[in-house]
């Protein structure tokens, strides 16, 4: 029954006219448009525009809107700790309150509207739990900026504080650069974590291909987000739910995705959570197999070449990515998509740009790995991600440098302290420990910018950004402070990291690790009491996908 027909709804009535609806609004069915849109961050900045283009959609198609909106949490404002350390956090609380406002208000179809990094798988795992036709709209992209008569992102300006340090930038450029970089509204502007995410969301049927690769603040985007409101209704007549949505042949999708457009290495953590949300098992070395089986085949920054996500809407977007897949025989067939639509007809309806460069086969792909493997060694029984960013496959060997905090880390490689050869081991910095596990973003692009990409390996608890490229192995787990052999790491220490095998190991007699075993104490934490310390009580492993339920 109706909130306009049921007697004993009065009080609620009281409300719902308080806000303007009419008894009519309350027949009709209620869909939730959730936004993560915050002040804090260009990332989310259009999501109220974007909502009540989707609310004009949804009451199109016969339907009552109602807005909210969560928080959301930019790694590029919060780099300074502690402000990093509430990132992954965020992902929870975003889900949760997502998840909670459709529990109080019982919504009949959700709208979800996600655009940075966190805020995507969070959508989707709120959506898992809430179980009703669901439609996630990705909000889009950044423009690249211009700077010396080239395209540049977010990426050039980490890499821009190494060049500083070593002197081939000097201080008024680096802010002229900052000036320019960042253009606009929209996402970090090439295949980061939140455009990687928005891929996946496609690719797991929840959003419609085409959508979310357009630019935040393309004119086309609010046609778009109206649409998708109507979709939502659609979805609704179709009773188009997450739990027949995401299946495990779309997650098997939604993976190929990563690896074939050289995705984050945080989607690692992010499809682990999904899968945990939607009941499906997912081990994190079944991510590492299809990485390894396919190439990459978008010429996106940072893994596969030098294009912006601008590039890839330009030559055809998403869609003509899953013609190339399918056409290799790469994608599992069988799968629902919100929209209605066949994965053949979305490769179908890629309209691809003649002559577009960004694009490639999978015969002729830009690089003949993916974007990142899983190793597992003495060093992370329980697995860890190594970032391979389209690279061949190498084998490093070399001493520990061994750091317990990111700022005596950054320190030292701003003074010069590591050398080629050099394994970095940057601990205590896992989804406990840390708390928080926070990027190690400060680490990769000076050590990038000082030249040091290719030739110091860094392995560390923490994750990396999807801007952070070289040799970096992140996730370690078991992490530091549950007291995983990452802890018993001193300097010197021969660490080995051989991609093609597969492996990292601590070159160390076992009889030694023992004693150190026996010796060591899990290091106090600084946390004030609050959020970190409840999360610190209930995140599981980075191999589990860092989650809190
Ligand atoms: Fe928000 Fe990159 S920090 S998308």
């Amino acid at each position: 029954m109706s909130i306009a027909d049921d007697p004993d709804r009065a009080p609620a009535r009281s409300h719902l006219y308080a806000m303007g609806w009419s008894e009519e609004d309350m027949r009709r069915p209620v869909v939730g448009i959730a936004s993560t849109w915050t002040g804090t961050m260009p990332c989310n900045l259009t999501h109220r525009e974007l909502a009540a283009h989707v609310a004009e959609g949804v009451r199109a198609a016969g339907g009552t809107p109602m807005e909210f909106n969560t928080i959301a949490v930019s790694d590029n404002l919060t780099m300074h700790t502690p402000g990093m350390r509430t990132s992954l956090v965020s992902r929870e609380v975003i889900a949760d309150s997502i998840e909670l406002m459709g529990r109080a208000h019982g919504f009949d179809a959700l709208v979800v509207i996600v655009g940075c990094d966190k805020t995507v798988p969070a959508g989707i795992m709120a959506l898992a739990r809430l179980d009703v036709p669901s439609v996630v709209l990705y909000s889009g992209t950044m423009m690249p900026g211009r700077w010396r008569g080239r395209d540049v992102t977010i990426q050039d300006m980490w890499e821009a504080l190494g060049e500083r340090a070593v002197g081939r930038l000097d201080q008024a450029e680096l802010d002229d650069l900052a000036r320019h970089a960042c253009p606009g509204a929209g996402t970090c502007a090439a295949q980061y974590t939140a455009n990687t995410m928005g891929g996946v969301a496609d690719f797991l049927g929840l959003a419609p291909f085409g959508v979310g690769d357009i630019p935040a603040v393309a004119e086309e985007k609010n046609a778009a987000a109206r649409r998708i409101g109507e979709i939502a209704m659609e979805a609704l007549a179709r009773d188009a739910r997450p739990s027949r949505v995401l299946t495990e042949d779309a997650l098997h999708n939604a993976i190929v995705s990563v690896a074939a457009m050289g995705g984050s290495t945080n989607a690692v953590l992010h499809l682990l959570a999904i899968a945990r949300e939607a009941g499906l098992s997912l081990r994190i070395d079944e991510i590492g197999e299809v990485c390894r089986q396919v190439p990459i085949i978008t010429g996106l920054k940072p893994s596969g070449g030098e294009h912006t996500a601008l590039d890839l809407w330009r030559a055809g977007g998403t869609s003509l990515v899953v013609r190339r897949l399918l056409e290799a025989g790469l994608l599992r067939e069988n799968v629902t998509l919100v929209d209605g639509r066949t994965l053949a007809e979305v490769a179908a309806d890629a309209q691809e740009t003649p002559g577009q460069q960004v694009v490639a086969s999978v015969a002729e792909p830009f690089k003949p790995r993916g974007a990142l493997a899983i190793l597992r060694g003495s060093l992370a029984p329980d697995g860890c991600v190594l970032k391979l960013g389209g690279k061949d496959d190498f084998r490093h060997e070399g001493p520990a440098k061994v750091f317990d905090s990111e700022k005596d880390c950054y320190v030292a490689i701003q003074d010069g302290r590591i050398v080629p050869g050099d394994v970095i081991v940057l601990r205590y910095e896992g989804p406990a420990g840390g708390p928080g596990m926070q990027e190690m973003l400060s680490i990769t692009g000076p050590l990038v910018g000082r030249g040091l990409g290719s030739s110091v390996a860094l392995v560390t608890d923490g994750r990396f950004s999807g801007v952070s490229h070289g040799r970096v192995v992140g996730h370690v787990a078991p992490e530091a402070y549950h007291g995983g052999p990452i802890a018993l790491v001193r300097d010197g220490d021969t660490i080995v990291i051989d991609s093609a095998a597969a492996t990292i190991e601590l070159v160390v007699p076992e009889e030694e690790l023992e004693l150190r075993r026996a010796s060591w104490q899990r290091p106090e934490r600084e946390v004030e009491r609050g959020v970190l310390t409840k999360y610190m009580a209930t995140v599981g492993s980075a191999s589990d996908g860092a989650v809190t339920a």
